[in-house]
């Protein structure tokens, strides 16, 4: 696997690929690997010719300073997992390569405003389609892979590539989930063993709750599903909703939807949705 940490080092490789016809993939991360990671570079594999993987803590998605400077960091472990699947190139860039104007994000998309994620962590789409569409400038992949973990994120990938013209396919990709059936994330390796504990607790109790709404034969009230999530220590939840999977917007019809949550554990936040149907 190359590394390559210089920008026009990177472009002239991708001009050779570029001449040579050949079909890149690309895998955006902020490091900190994990399986569902994994999982998009295989994907990435069997779609294209070469692919590419990126680590960039992008700090204008980030909320605050303190969550920046605390996201994992887990450098050479990454390197090792990415290698063992024969990753053609691992890209990582400076902060000042990316955003050689300073820390400015573009606020470019209009909609799934005020919702979700977008409500409760103001500006963090921006900073997130403001790093997607520079990397998109850079490596210009045929196809780009995302976990559907971050489903919000995805429907923001899509429009940006929409308004910015991108000649790229974006594709969503399944969760990979733990065996409790909470997805993979790079934020959930912090947990303590106590916080791991709510966690695990968290996960039963979601997954009691999915089965009972699929069953269809119960009205939920989810106002007291969060409010009992306190006895198992949970205090803040951001939301935890049941929205349209097209258009994210609230429904009680399950047949098209999701449960979509954010709640801390402490101060770590998780994200997570479940399919209803
Ligand atoms: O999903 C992530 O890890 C990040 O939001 C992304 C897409 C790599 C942009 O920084």
């Amino acid at each position: 696997m190359k590394i390559i940490r210089k920008t026009d080092e990177l472009e002239n490789i991708l001009h050779s690929l570029k001449d040579s016809r050949k079909s890149i993939g690309l895998v955006l991360t902020m490091g900190n690997i994990h399986n569902g990671h994994l999982s998009l570079i295989k994907k990435a594999q069997t779609d294209n010719d070469f692919v590419i993987a990126t680590i960039f803590i992008n700090p204008t998605q980030f909320n605050n300073k303190k969550d920046y400077n605390s996201y994992p960091q887990t450098f050479e472990n990454d390197v090792e997992k990415l290698k063992s699947l024969n990753c053609d190139l691992l890209y990582l860039p400076e902060v000042t390569d990316i955003y050689p104007k300073g820390l400015i994000r573009e606020k470019s998309i209009t909609k799934y405003r005020d919702i979700l994620c977008d409500k409760f962590r103001p500006g963090h789409f921006d900073g997130v389609t403001t790093v997607v569409d520079t990397f998109f400038n850079i490596i210009k992949p045929n196809n780009s892979y995302f976990g559907e973990k971050d489903f919000q994120q995805v429907k923001y990938i899509n429009e940006l590539v929409k308004i910015k013209n991108h000649k790229i396919n974006v594709i969503s990709c399944l969760s990979v989930r733990d065996n409790l059936g909470m997805s993979l994330s790079s934020r959930n390796s912090k947990l303590n063993k106590d916080q791991l504990e709510i966690f695990k607790n968290l996960a039963k109790k979601i997954s009691k709750l999915i089965v009972i709404i699929k069953q269809r034969n119960t009205k939920i009230k989810l106002e007291n599903f969060k409010k009992d999530l306190s006895k198992i220590n949970i205090n803040k939840i951001d939301y935890f909703e049941i929205r349209d999977e097209d258009n994210l917007s609230v429904t009680d019809d399950y047949s098209h939807s999701r449960l979509f949550i954010a709640l801390y554990i402490d101060e770590i936040r998780i994200i997570d949705n479940f399919k209803l149907y």
